[in-house]
């Protein structure tokens, strides 16, 4: 139990960059079944989620938590869940509310834990929000850690293996310090939107925390903003262009980054399909051997990101961070045979290369994802 989860990013959906406080029992089936319709749950997208809003305005007289009226039976959904293969994820706080106002965790943490437990969950995203209201403004580092550590415990007492999602937006540098609090995965960012500046902002700003990133514990730089989002607020499309969202599916699978689609799946269109149905690029974020890429060039607009892959190949990631079309010319390193191949991971093909060398043209915010 505990050191042996999450020993590849974490893949699924969560509730929140749709539906927002919205969500309901009706809207995570819907998702979850659609999920499975669409094939995604064949490519490892497992986890279902549910984000803040779901939880009832008081507790029970004997302290014990529950669903509001959009829910009703939170066991059954779990039971649900896990009978198409699906894995059912929570969500709470460590203050007495969570950030949208709902009831948090603050002194029934091992009551809350025991609660997950009997309703089946494996997974929870404990989101620090108002905690420090709770400790008067007291934000220190050890103030901090102190009610995740309370969740830890009470966690661990469960005969369930629960996937620990720490939520500090890289307050304190979290990523130095997850581990301690057996964490699964922890925010390194603030929450993602939308558009090219939160992706760019949250993505390539990755840069020193890759050490921390581990086969059962990860940097979360939030969740996936493709397909259909809105917080809640009117569903749109995402405002990404294409060349920017596959530079998002790149980096986040470069980066080892949990993947969770945050779109409403039952109107999933083929374009964001078929992004998140690419075997070749999933095997990049899933990589065993859990190494996070680095930034080993960064000039003139272009950023180059490189990640060691288990079976001993690298998978490197030129984006092009302008306005405009760019030429790149690749050249592997150190190709001293001129045996190696060069594939294209978004089009499953490989290139055709002189002595290691390419030259590639790269769009506006695109990337090109290659493995040699
Ligand atoms: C914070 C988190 C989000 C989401 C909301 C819910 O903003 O960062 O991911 O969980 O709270 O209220």
């Amino acid at each position: 139990v505990g050191d042996r989860l999450a020993l590849t990013p974490p893949m699924g959906w969560n509730s929140w960059n749709c539906w927002g406080l919205g969500v309901s029992y009706d809207r995570v089936k819907s998702s979850a079944n659609a999920l499975i319709e669409k094939g995604l749950a064949d490519y490892g997208w497992n986890y279902i989620n549910v984000d803040d809003g779901w939880q009832a305005k008081n507790r029970l007289a004997s302290g014990e938590i529950l669903p509001n009226e959009k829910f009703t039976d939170m066991k059954a959904l779990g039971d649900e869940l896990h009978k198409e293969g699906l894995r059912f994820g929570i969500y709470s706080s460590p203050g007495n509310s969570t950030c949208g106002g709902f009831l948090g965790s603050l002194g029934h943490e091992r009551q809350d834990a025991n609660t997950y437990f009997k309703w089946g969950v494996d997974y929870l995203k404990y989101d620090l929000c108002s905690y420090s209201d709770n400790v008067a403004g007291d934000t220190t580092l050890l103030a901090q850690q102190k009610p995740y550590m309370v969740m830890r415990d009470a966690l661990k007492q469960q005969q369930r293996d629960i996937i620990y999602s720490i939520c500090q937006y890289g307050i304190h540098d979290v990523w130095k310090w997850g581990d301690a609090m057996n964490g699964n995965l922890w925010r390194t960012t603030e929450d993602i939107t939308d558009t090219w500046e939160s992706l760019y902002n949250i993505g390539f700003s990755q840069t020193n925390n890759a050490a921390y990133a581990h086969p059962g514990g990860w940097n979360d730089p939030d969740m996936l903003i493709v397909g259909r989002v809105g917080w809640g607020e009117g569903l749109h499309p995402s405002n990404l262009t294409p060349h920017e969202q596959y530079t998002h599916i790149s980096l986040w699978s470069l980066l080892s980054a949990p993947l969770l689609i945050g779109c409403d799946i039952s109107k999933l269109d083929d374009f964001t399909l078929n992004l998140l149905k690419n075997r070749e690029v999933i095997a990049i974020d899933q990589d065993v051997l859990g190494s996070q890429a680095i930034r080993i060039k960064n000039r003139d607009q272009i950023q180059v990101w490189q990640k060691k892959l288990h079976a001993g190949g690298r998978a490197i990631g030129i984006f092009n961070l302008s306005n405009a079309y760019k030429t790149y010319r690749f050249t592997i390193p150190n190709a001293r045979n001129k045996s190696y191949q060069i594939r294209d991971v978004w089009a499953q093909k490989n290139i055709p290369n002189k002595s290691g060398t390419v030259v590639f043209q790269i769009p506006p915010h695109g990337v090109k994802l290659i493995k040699i």
